[in-house]
């Protein structure tokens, strides 16, 4: 495996970009073209390992995509009682949402059985926490150690249920709201917290009679679902890393066009603004719930930053972002707290862990905590070696504390970037060559 070490930066980042499409609204883009009895005209959708997932996976199910150029598609559908037997498992790859979102629509199909597996990473990430409603609304989940992947979905005729989550899961949402689309009667989802409302959105612009009162969420049955063109806009998730080294890199001014800023996405927009960052752009107020997706320009400018603190509420809506906000909190005067963060733990990789022994090992003063960890400012990083474990978002990670550190970062293997943002290094390049 090649290592690329990343020096630090010799002038700030300039210029302007448009990072990938939303991972999120990808995903969902492919599962609800397949839901949908009309062909979906899909524009901007991310070329991604991932997203690549889901089309093989809907693909295997009987839908048609068809290719018309980067990220160009048209989705024949199969309509939502449509889908058949794969023949053999379908293969998530790395995708937590595929694996996650699929079963909901599978859970409804009686008669018929899917089995889901996928890689090394995704083989530790449970599954019970979508079995347990599924099971509840009348499906049969057979997963090994009842746990974890491979694990197959029986189709079933489904009852609706108010299902009160344990966890602030917009995919076990997402999950339970797809399965309510075939249950008989109303289902009810109660979000401890708020979660990314992605599903919700396309739902409405679906047809799908979906409410929202607070973290009530609630569907009926439907027949069918008429999505018509989706236009992904650009991942938060993805420019949260431009947005990162541009703050901690001095002289840096960046604008990162058309990225999505619903509230549900932008935690870290609102927690980097609390710690100091200058951050331009119009997002959207909390609480908004539209159809559609808002997006805006980023204006991004070097920064001096002081610590925060990061509580359970705020967790969901920065939850990939979190590492970046414990590598800002290295440059940042002051303490970070991040708590109610233990889902960091069941991601790609145990990104709690990933972040405490990552930084520690380029000299940060970072103590780790059951649910989160905290961070002593400490001016800025040394640098050293970075094991990202696997995991796109921390080697992605470790390239921008390796340009904001002191003695630069060697990240050992940046393939795992292809998950979700293939073009993340030449992107890079082009900010620094400004
Ligand atoms: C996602 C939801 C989040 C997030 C993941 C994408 C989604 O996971 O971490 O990267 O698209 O619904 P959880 O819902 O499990 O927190």
């Amino acid at each position: 495996m090649r290592s690329t070490y990343f020096r630090p930066a010799a002038a700030g980042l300039r210029g302007a970009l448009r990072v990938p499409a939303d991972k999120s609204i990808s995903h969902r883009a492919a599962l609800f073209g397949a839901m949908s009895s009309r062909p979906v005209r899909v524009r901007n959708y991310l070329d991604a390992a991932d997203t690549n997932s889901t089309l093989a996976a809907v693909e295997a199910l009987g839908a048609r995509v068809e290719r018309h150029g980067p990220g160009e598609l048209t989705i024949h559908g199969v309509g939502l009682h449509g889908p058949r037997e794969a023949g053999g498992a379908i293969d998530v790859g790395n995708a937590g949402t595929l694996m996650r979102l699929l079963p909901g629509w599978l859970a409804g199909q009686p008669g018929r059985a899917w089995e889901l597996d996928g890689d090394e990473s995704i083989r530790l990430r449970p599954v019970d926490r979508i079995a347990e409603p599924l099971r509840r609304m009348g499906a049969r989940i057979d997963a090994r150690f009842e746990r974890l992947p491979p694990f197959t979905v029986h189709g079933a005729d489904l009852t609706g249920i108010e299902y009160e989550l344990p966890v602030a899961s917009a995919q076990v949402k997402s999950c339970v709201l797809l399965a309510g689309l075939s249950a008989a009667g109303v289902t009810t989802v109660v979000e401890p917290a708020a979660s990314r409302d992605h599903t919700e959105r396309m739902l409405a612009r679906a047809g799908a009679p979906v409410e929202r009162d607070g973290v009530r969420v609630t569907v009926r049955p439907v027949d069918g679902l008429e999505l018509g063109d989706v236009d992904v806009p650009g991942d938060l998730s993805s420019a949260a890393f431009h947005v990162a080294a541009a703050l901690l890199v001095p002289g840096s001014r960046i604008v990162l066009e058309d990225v999505n800023v619903n509230w549900t996405r932008i935690g870290f927009l609102r927690i980097a603004e609390r710690m100091g960052a200058r951050i331009g752009g119009e997002l959207e107020p909390a609480g908004a719930f539209t159809p559609g997706e808002p997006v805006t320009a980023l204006e991004i400018e070097h920064s001096a930053l002081h610590g925060t603190t990061v509580d359970a509420q705020e967790v969901p809506l920065a939850i990939d972002e979190l590492p970046l906000v414990a590598l800002l909190a290295c440059f940042a005067e002051g303490e970070t707290v991040v708590r109610g963060a233990e889902e960091l733990r069941l991601k790609e990789s145990d990104r709690q862990a990933a972040v405490v022994e990552g930084l520690r090992n380029l000299g940060a003063d970072v103590q780790g905590r059951w649910d989160g960890f905290v961070v002593r400012g400490t001016g800025g990083l040394r640098g050293g070696w970075l094991d990202p474990r696997g995991d796109h978002r921390i080697a992605m990670l470790g390239a921008v504390a390796g340009l904001a550190s002191r003695e630069g970062v060697q990240v050992r293997s940046m393939e795992a970037a292809a998950v979700s943002y293939p073009g993340f290094m030449d992107d890079l390049a082009t900010l620094l060559a400004r």
